[in-house]
């Protein structure tokens, strides 16, 4: 029978790996709760109709990359492609959106059925931001912000470019929509068939095409700029004005859209030329009719999405594999079985004592040779070992893995004291 394999585009993360996982969540995490955000935990699975409510019925993600499956009593549900739509949901049910200020955020894994090759997988890994109740163009200049603070801080702010663009308040949107879709419909003949099809569906996306003959026709269509309202300029000076005075440098770009149906006024992405077609690490904008178009009261609101599995990729593709930051090993082997519960209690006593040490207790056992050569190749810095001799005088042996010297016999405290002093001058 042949072995049982993970499903495509599904990855395991082997140890190595989920350690430098850790290094960049950690810097992601932090960053965004310095900047106020509380953390909501939510849902993977959700009904079908919330994300064809929110992300949008003629999307690529609604149509044909979503996890959906009937409930056992009938109910369409659906494995969460992304986490705005569960964040807003939730906010509605428990009250966080309505008259007051929720700064949230969320992590977590995602699923979208797409093809999957380096930096796209089925299921990926977000850490997702949303702010509701705030209209002002400061928390769209403050969202890019926790952004390039991660980037900052992981050494990756001169790999990544921030890419711009404005849709226009949800009225000036509707109005442009209806131009271009005109517009594109009067030179549907030289568009690629998929994009026909998504003119009267979704005639937005067919801006960001890399048809070589649609992206001729775009490049003539009407601009969204000229349909914006004094709103939506004044929305948008303003973020710019704010990004310019932080000194962070990005990139007008009018063919920015966005694949999900929710946004109005900003959107960007942050992407990179290092990670080749899978390029935009991290994502969003503002969605102020979502809340409503959810069944909840007019309520401003905005976000991003960082893919962390593209975040992890530039992470080691700048740094390389990060060297191993394995902490102190402390390898504990007893000579004689009799002594396990003597030497165990010791073991205890020195996780509790020596925060930042790994105490890693041989529990297969036999030939101390044997074990020795387990400590060695778990990279201890430091074995304890115990038998007869050390039980009956309380004390242990210590013996250092990586220097020449002679074992010591140490009683507890001089143990722990030893531990700690050459263990901190590392
Ligand atoms: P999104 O652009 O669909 O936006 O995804 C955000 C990020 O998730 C992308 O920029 C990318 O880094 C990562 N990502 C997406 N699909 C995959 C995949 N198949 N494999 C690996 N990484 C992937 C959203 O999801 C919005 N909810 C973002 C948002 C939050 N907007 C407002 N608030």
């Amino acid at each position: 029978m042949s072995p049982i394999r993970s499903i495509r585009g599904m990855r395991d993360l082997l140890p190595e790996e989920s350690e430098r996982w850790t290094q960049v969540e950690e810097v992601v995490y932090d960053t965004v709760r310095s900047f106020g955000y509380r953390e909501i935990r939510l849902p993977l699975v959700e009904t079908t109709s919330l994300f064809r409510r929110s992300v949008g019925d003629s999307t690529d993600i609604v149509e044909k990359e979503m996890y959906s499956f009937d409930s056992r009593d009938g109910e369409s549900l659906s494995l969460r492609p992304e986490g705005t739509a569960g964040c807003v949901r939730a906010a509605l049910q428990h009250g966080l959106a309505f008259n007051r200020v929720s700064r949230l955020w969320y992590r977590g894994p995602m699923f979208r059925y797409e093809r999957p090759q380096k930096g796209r997988y089925r299921q990926f890994e977000q850490t997702g931001v949303e702010a509701f109740g705030i209209a002002s163009p400061a928390l769209d200049a403050e969202l890019i912000e926790i952004n390039q603070s991660c980037l900052r801080k992981l050494g990756l702010d001169k790999q990544i470019r921030l890419r711009i663009n404005t849709l226009g308040t949800v009225a000036s949107r509707r109005h442009y929509v209806e131009k271009l879709a005109a517009y594109l419909r009067s030179r549907s003949n030289e568009l690629d068939p998929d994009c026909v099809r998504r003119l009267d569906r979704n005639p937005l996306r067919i801006l960001d095409s890399k048809d070589a003959s649609t992206r001729k026709v775009v490049a003539s269509a009407p601009s969204i700029q000229e349909s914006l309202d004094d709103d939506s300029r004044r929305h948008f000076g303003t973020l710019l004005e704010l990004l310019n005075a932080a000194s962070i440098e990005f990139e007008l770009d009018q063919g920015l859209v966005r694949g999900l149906d929710y946004y109005a006024h900003t959107v960007f992405e942050f992407e990179t030329e290092m990670l080749g077609a899978q390029g935009t690490v991290s994502a969003g904008g503002r969605y102020d009719g979502l809340v409503e178009a959810l069944g909840g009261r007019p309520t401003p609101a905005a976000g991003f999405a960082i893919g962390m599995d593209r975040l992890v990729l530039l992470y080691q593709s700048v740094h390389g594999e990060a060297s191993e930051s394995r902490p102190r090993i402390v390898y504990c082997a007893v000579v004689d079985a009799e002594c396990t519960a003597y030497l165990m209690r010791c073991a205890n006593r020195l996780r509790v004592d020596l925060p930042g040490f790994e105490v890693v207790f041989d529990t297969a056992g036999g030939k101390i040779a044997t074990q020795m050569r387990r400590a060695d190749r778990e990279g201890a810095t430091w074995a304890v070992i115990a038998g007869q001799t050390e039980r009956a005088s309380a004390t242990f042996a210590l013996k250092a893995m990586r220097e020449v010297g002679d074992q010591q016999s140490l009683t507890y405290d001089a143990l722990v004291a030893y531990l700690r002093e050459s263990g901190n001058a590392k």
